[in-house]
């Protein structure tokens, strides 16, 4: 345990709403406060001259669901039986094995507050099962506050863990291994007697770039709760660290591109470290995604740049006029590769979608250029009815898009180390689309939030090929530019501009595809384009969830059907809709983020930002059958948090939750912090445990 001790307690206002400016500047280096980088024409969807056909369009109106099986088996590979004796239960056989229940949510919704603690409904409890700076690789140093080292945080727990995930490490689903990403870090909240980020020292910076990346942890079952706790003995092989500075390489077809080369790495094939490690999905043969998100505010020097790659950088929010852009990190202080004078083309080797394998802890994780470059917040994967995987995929920014990959080969079911090996290529080749979204009711729609007459925000909509057979799609463009700027490729085939799509998430039950429009404060504003049927209302405050249904019930198709279910927050406000749903028993929401389904296909929405003057908290709702739309508040975080993601996990029995910057807010800081969660002392990120206390299903 620490010695070290706060001087007091930050007071906070109850009522705080929305984000504050800390979190702004550290997890988006500013984004909120500069022009959203989308600064293009697109040309509205009825002027595409594009090969989408009349009929496709006609034929994704009328749809069957697509109940989805299990999808292939995991079991032992070489890197797994290395490591463990156990034979592995498959991810999402497990998963598709749903636990007996009626699947409907009867456990009573928790009020809106602002308390510095987590709640959970009645009956429920958790508990802490990781926080920042905890044992992650075995041995690592006790932490204290002020003994903080590279090397000792570089096998601790990372700081602000957002996205999570467990996959099985045995068949009685006693013991798992849980990956988690580490986004970014706070300084403030991180070292005693911080002053400013000019006047950290090299080693507080090598500080922060250990405590990016992801950890990977084996847990075990407390008894037969549902609860988890990490396991504390043995030789735990699986248990790793990612960080800023871990080597991977690239595959696909920008491997080796130009656009990727430095002088470190001439043959633009391997880059050190990942950066703002947002989302992320779990693969059919047991990997894990990560999306690199907000990578632009590592970098300075983007005044130095060649003009010729000037506005690509700008496209992605990278300053090109000051040298050093409001709310930079100033890593290139410990690491001259941060400084895009002197590395002009380090900036494009990240924000991409990492594959790690967290069975074989020798593994060297990938960034898959197929998938495209942009703010990725994660990538959700399913199967399409032939057999190829399909990952979902949102970029995270006002007026951004929304994406889709299919690969080029299907995945081969079984679980020998021969399929798993051709598995590990699916992502490496296939077509990335953008989406482009139709409307039925344009004419009516008004900023306000109204729902048109036909009593629904929906539409038809294409996806938009920019790359098929690792070939550009794009006029004037090259395969690598449109992977590496993809954003630009995007732009020229008019892609609809979206308010800001973080995750995007097939629901497995049903094929149907969810996506959380978190916010757009800017929608409607002067110059900046105008209230569409998609995202419905000007100065979008609150967000909305977007229902993509596949043409054929098919996610391999081309064309599809959209509605928005929920338009979120305070169901008082007329401007809300809940998918018909009586108002006065659902639970106010807002700023979607994270998605995950449960067992029996119940879609949980973890917020950030929650701009109603509660704290941030994770929802659940129904999106079949007649409690459609019926939004319940199932946890809070405690004040300054984001609940960044949460993990239903495949028995329904626990809620894997991650708790983010904690009492990030403004004027906070380690010694005066506003949060003294979990602990007691100051506000430390950490993943908690959520069960029920008589054992049976969560949400039930
Ligand atoms: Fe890292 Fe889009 O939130
Ligand atoms: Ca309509
Ligand atoms: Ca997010």
């Amino acid at each position: 345990m620490t010695e070290f001790r706060p001087a007091r307690l930050l007071p906070v206002l109850a009522g705080h709403g929305g984000r504050s400016a800390m979190t702004c500047q550290y997890r988006c280096g500013n984004a909120c406060s500069h022009p959203a980088p989308n600064t293009t024409d697109n040309p509205y969807f009825g002027d595409i001259a594009g090969e989408v056909s009349r009929r496709g369009l006609l034929r994704a109106g009328a749809l069957g669901a697509l109940v989805v099986g299990a999808a292939g088996t995991i079991g032992a590979t070489a890197g797994v039986e290395a490591a463990q004796a156990a034979p592995l239960a498959a991810p999402e056989a497990a998963r598709a094995t749903v636990p007996a229940g009626s699947g409907a949510l009867t456990f009573k919704p928790i009020p809106p507050n602002t308390l510095d603690t987590v709640i959970v409904p009645n009956g429920y409890d958790h508990s802490v099962l990781l926080a920042w700076g905890d044992e992650v690789v075995p041995g690592a140093p006790a932490w204290r506050a002020d003994r903080q080292s590279p090397a000792a945080q570089a096998r601790q727990f990372g700081f602000n863990n957002d996205w999570l995930v467990t996959l099985p490490l045995d068949r009685r689903g006693r013991r798992a291994l849980l990956v988690v990403n580490h986004e970014y870090t706070n300084e403030n909240l991180m070292f005693p007697g911080f002053t400013t980020l000019d006047a950290l020292t090299v080693e507080q910076i090598k500080i922060a770039m250990a405590a990016h990346g992801l950890s990977v942890v084996e847990v075990e079952r407390v008894g037969d709760t549902g609860e988890w706790r990490p396991v504390d003995r043995g030789a735990r092989r699986l248990n790793r660290r990612i960080t800023a500075s871990t080597r991977m390489r690239f595959t696909g077809p920008a491997a080796g591109s130009p656009l990727l080369r430095t002088a470190a790495d001439p043959r633009g094939l391997t880059v050190r470290g990942s950066l703002n490690n947002c989302a992320g999905g779990l693969t059919p043969w047991g990997t894990v995604l990560s999306g690199e998100e907000n990578f632009n505010q590592y970098f300075v020097g983007g005044d130095g740049v060649p003009a010729d790659a000037k506005p690509a950088l700008a496209r992605y929010g990278i300053d090109t006029v000051n040298r050093y852009p409001s709310g930079s990190r100033k890593w290139e202080r410990a690491d001259e590769r941060f400084d895009l004078t002197r590395n002009p083309n380090e900036a494009n080797r990240f924000g991409w979608i990492v594959e790690l394998d967290p069975y074989d802890p020798d593994s060297t994780p990938r960034k898959h250029t197929a998938l495209g470059r942009f703010k990725h917040e994660g990538a959700e994967i399913i199967l399409c009815k032939d057999g190829r995987v399909v990952a979902y995929m949102g970029d995270d920014e006002r007026f951004d898009y929304l994406y889709k990959f299919i690969s080029d080969k299907k995945m081969r079911r079984g679980d020998g180390p021969a399929e798993r090996a051709h598995n590990m290529t699916l992502l490496e080749s296939g077509t990335l689309y953008v989406a482009q979204f139709d409307a039925t009711s344009a004419s009516e729609i008004d900023g306000s939030g109204k729902l048109p007459a036909d009593g629904a925000f929906n539409g038809a909509g294409r996806w938009i090929p920019l790359t098929r057979g690792n070939r550009s799609l794009v006029s004037g463009m090259t395969i690598d530019q449109v992977l590496v700027h993809t954003r630009l490729a995007a732009d020229k085939v008019g892609a609809t501009k979206m308010d800001r799509p973080e995750d995007v998430a097939p629901n497995p039950r049903t094929g149907k595809v969810y996506a959380a429009l978190t916010n757009n404060t800017r929608r409607g504003a002067a110059g900046q384009p105008a209230a569409d049927e998609v995202n419905p209302r000007a100065n979008n405050k609150h967000g909305h969830i977007l229902e993509i249904t596949e043409g054929g019930g098919d996610n391999a198709a081309e064309t599809f059907t959209w509605t928005i279910p929920i338009v979120c927050g305070d169901p008082a406000d007329p401007s809300t809709f809940f998918a018909g749903y009586d108002k006065t028993k659902v639970s106010p929401i807002s700023c979607p983020d994270n998605l995950d389904f449960d067992a029996h296909g119940n879609l949980w929405i973890s917020t950030d930002g929650n701009a109603l003057g509660s704290n941030d908290g994770l929802f659940a709702v129904p999106v079949e059958g007649p409690e459609r739309g019926h939004v319940k508040q199932f946890l809070t975080v405690p004040p300054g948090a984001e609940q960044a993601s949460a993990h239903i996990a495949p028995d329904n029995r626990t809620a894997f939750v991650s708790v983010q910057h904690p009492g990030e807010i403004d004027g906070a800081s380690i010694d005066n912090p506003a949060s003294t969660w979990p602990h007691g002392d100051f506000a430390r990120p950490a993943v908690i445990t959520v069960w029920r206390l008589d054992g049976r299903q969560i949400g039930a």
